[in-house]
């Protein structure tokens, strides 16, 4: 594959021991240094003064839907609490939908997506729940992204069938060789613990990777439960006990925030500060969906995790993309250390602290993914 150097670079954040104002590419990160004694490349590129770092890492997302629910945000924002029961809309215009549609939808959130300078995302199903729609989910998201989640278990679409019989028994089976991930909704009036417990160790006996949505509308018992089984990711943790931070902070379970949700929602954001001081691991995703958080931007999700949830812009950058990837219990993204993928953003600022001084602005200029300019 060719070479690309890019020189002169304001700010160069690679989140690993190389570091320069120079950087040569091909598919994978291949030197890093000084722009005065870099190698010769095949190409070469003059940054003049702007920020170069890794490209995000959006570890939560829900792309494969048709319609939106544009209403129900209105109804919010005019008093309406979230309670996540517009779900069932979502099932309903999803099961409607053609193939081709979610494909479509789905894809063009993507290159949104990476537009705002994301190189990796997670996109998981869940508005078919049933064993047709949510495979066919999963063989769209599959065609996206490497990070396929199966969340069979988003809601309960009925309260006469064995539901949960369901999602570990044949949806499993017809879902697991399309996913890496299973997921769980365990909230009061989706999944209990017992029984997201139940689902997400038959996924873990299929070979899939756990990870929980926990502790998003109420405090519970979700985010010990991720703890217990290792999951990669807890994800919202918008209402935590004392023991939910120490049990994230002496794990290897990720606490992913999800700063798009409270603010489309009007939650309470979940306290970030907290779980840095004690030590968790905090990645910052968009959960891009159309009922919580219809955002496909880590720009805007730094942006509020910097004013409103009490991150500095550093802590923000590293969550939206090393916090990320280790969500995806990733080594080669999030980081331009040499050997690594070659996921990179040149931004049209001289430092990625302006991703949150300046905020709703589309400061990313250029996205290199696997080394090639998107
Ligand atoms: O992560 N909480 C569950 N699932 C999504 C929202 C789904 C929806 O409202 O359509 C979330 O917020
Ligand atoms: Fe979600």
């Amino acid at each position: 594959m060719r070479t690309l150097l890019i020189t002169n670079i304001g700010e160069l954040t690679t989140f690993s021991d190389d570091i320069g104002d120079a950087i040569i590419v091909s598919d994978r990160v291949e030197w890093v240094g000084s722009s005065a004694n870099a190698p010769a490349a095949d190409e070469r590129l003059d940054a003049g003064g702007a920020a170069v770092m890794p490209g995000f890492v959006d570890s939560h997302s829900h792309l494969i839907f048709a319609g939106d629910r544009a209403h129900e945000f209105a109804a919010r924002m005019a008093g309406e609490p979230y309670t996540g029961g517009g779900i069932r809309t979502t099932v309903a215009a999803t099961r409607a939908a053609s193939d081709e549609e979610l494909a479509r939808n789905a894809s063009r959130l993507v290159a949104e997506a990476m537009r705002q300078g994301t190189t990796t995302i997670e996109i998981k199903s869940g508005y078919g729940l049933d064993v047709e729609n949510e495979a066919r989910s999963l063989r769209i998201a599959s065609t996206l992204t490497t990070e396929t989640t199966y969340l069979g278990a988003h809601i309960k679409p009925s309260p006469d069938v064995d539901y949960v019989g369901l999602v570990t028994g044949a949806m499993l089976e017809a879902c697991a060789p399309h996913a890496k991930w299973i997921d769980v909704f365990c909230e009061r009036g989706a999944f209990d613990v017992d029984e997201s417990r139940a689902i997400l160790t038959a996924g873990m006996a299929k070979g899939l990777q756990p990870r929980i949505h926990a502790n998003q509308l109420t405090m519970s018992k979700a985010v010990q439960l991720a703890v217990e089984l290792d999951c990669a990711s807890a994800d919202h943790c918008t209402h935590l006990a004392d023991e939910d931070v120490d049990a994230l902070a002496s794990s290897h379970t990720v606490a992913t925030l999800l700063p798009g949700c409270e603010f489309s929602t009007r939650a309470p954001y979940p306290d970030a500060r907290r779980l840095i001081d004690a030590g968790a691991t905090v990645a910052l995703a968009t959960d891009c969906n159309p009922g919580s958080s219809f955002t496909s931007s880590m720009p805007f999700c730094i942006a509020v995790a910097v004013r409103d949830m009490r991150m500095t812009p550093a802590e923000a950058l590293w969550s939206a993309t090393m916090g990320g990837a280790k969500a995806l219990r990733r080594n080669d993204i999030g980081h331009l250390g040499v050997g690594a993928q070659a996921d990179l953003v040149i931004l049209g600022a001289p430092s990625s602290l302006h991703l949150a001084y300046r905020p709703g602005v589309p400061l990313v200029k250029k996205v290199l993914r696997i080394g090639v300019p998107q």
